[in-house]
């Protein structure tokens, strides 16, 4: 079997109140370099990744590890090169692109038993919620839900002229901490309210109406119990707006913050408001506009 490489992007879940359910996927990678051989060797390289176990113990090796277990077969033992540049640990998806990245390279490895929607269920079912993975394998924006009878999924192409600014600080929030103050329970007030803005956010984004993101982001689901854990994401959910974001949001556990802008603006003013808000919370980070990816995960052989 010849070699070949696997890239999966970063993606940004929730936006706002589509908690576990939406996300979108941005051009930033995890990519791995498989090599058919006779030992299995794990190889994470790049300073991204100083700190990731060089054996079988990695996560995009336990991911290829899952594939294998769906299809019932044995892994082919190969050597597997890891890069990203996704940041680890600040809610842009990079432990959902290690787990895609593994799983289609596994099934990839194995000949291809699993089809795109049974790797979407090991990947969903591993990570608990498929807002992450499904954006990270088909690309685009994703509405998916996770239930015991499966996963399904609608995917999107995105809106005409619609990208992302992201704020990404300087420091890491692990999405258990990031759950855990989190409701257990919630009232029938704000079940309907996410339920309605979540649903009123997936049309909006399927008919391109950008003017109604601002509204439609609006929850009370996750930002606002961890809006104490990001400095800053309360003033950016509340004035974005004022300073050309089409609507923002926590994006997945954070603690990086996602602004949707229209790509026939500027963002240099966003870009100052977004630098201005940080230095009033002594926080450092960097600020990237971003297309949203339309490819998802691909497979390229040598
Ligand atoms: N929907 C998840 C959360 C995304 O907000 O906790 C993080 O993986």
């Amino acid at each position: 079997m010849t070699p070949f490489t696997v890239r999966a992007p970063a993606s940004s879940a929730n936006l706002g109140p589509g908690f576990d359910s939406l996300g979108l996927s941005v051009p930033l990678y995890t990519t791995l370099r498989v090599t058919p051989q006779g030992h299995t060797e794990v190889v994470p390289m790049g300073a991204g990744l100083d700190g990731t176990p060089h054996n079988e113990s990695n996560y995009v090796y336990k991911a290829m590890l899952l594939a294998a277990k769906r299809a019932g077969q044995p892994l082919p033992h190969a050597r597997i090169e890891i890069e990203s540049d996704v940041p680890l640990a600040r809610g842009l998806g990079s432990s959902a692109a290690a787990l895609v990245a593994g799983i289609v390279a596994g099934n990839e490895l194995l000949g291809n038993p699993l089809t795109p929607e049974a790797v979407l269920d090991v990947a969903a079912r591993e990570e608990g919620h498929p807002d992450n993975v499904a954006p990270a394998l088909f690309g685009g924006i994703v509405v998916a839900t996770l239930d015991k009878l499966g996963t399904h999924y609608v995917r999107l192409d995105p809106p005409a002229h619609l990208a992302v600014t992201v704020l990404i600080p300087d420091f890491e929030l692990s999405t258990s901490k990031a759950r855990a103050v989190l409701p257990k329970e919630y009232s029938r007030a704000d079940a309907v309210h996410a339920l309605s803005h979540a649903a009123l956010l997936a049309a909006a984004l399927s008919v391109g109406r950008l003017d109604l993101l601002r509204h439609a982001m609006q929850d009370y689901i996750h930002q606002i119990w961890r809006a104490p854990l990001v400095p800053g994401l309360s003033d950016i959910l509340e004035e974005a707006h004022k300073h050309g974001a089409l609507g923002a949001a926590l994006s997945g556990a954070g603690p990086t913050v996602l602004c949707f802008h229209d790509t026939r603006e500027d963002t240099a003013r966003l870009h100052t408001y977004l630098h201005s808000v940080m230095a009033k919370n002594g926080l450092t980070g960097t600020v990237l506009d971003l297309p949203i990816d339309v490819v998802g995960t691909v497979i390229e052989r040598h």
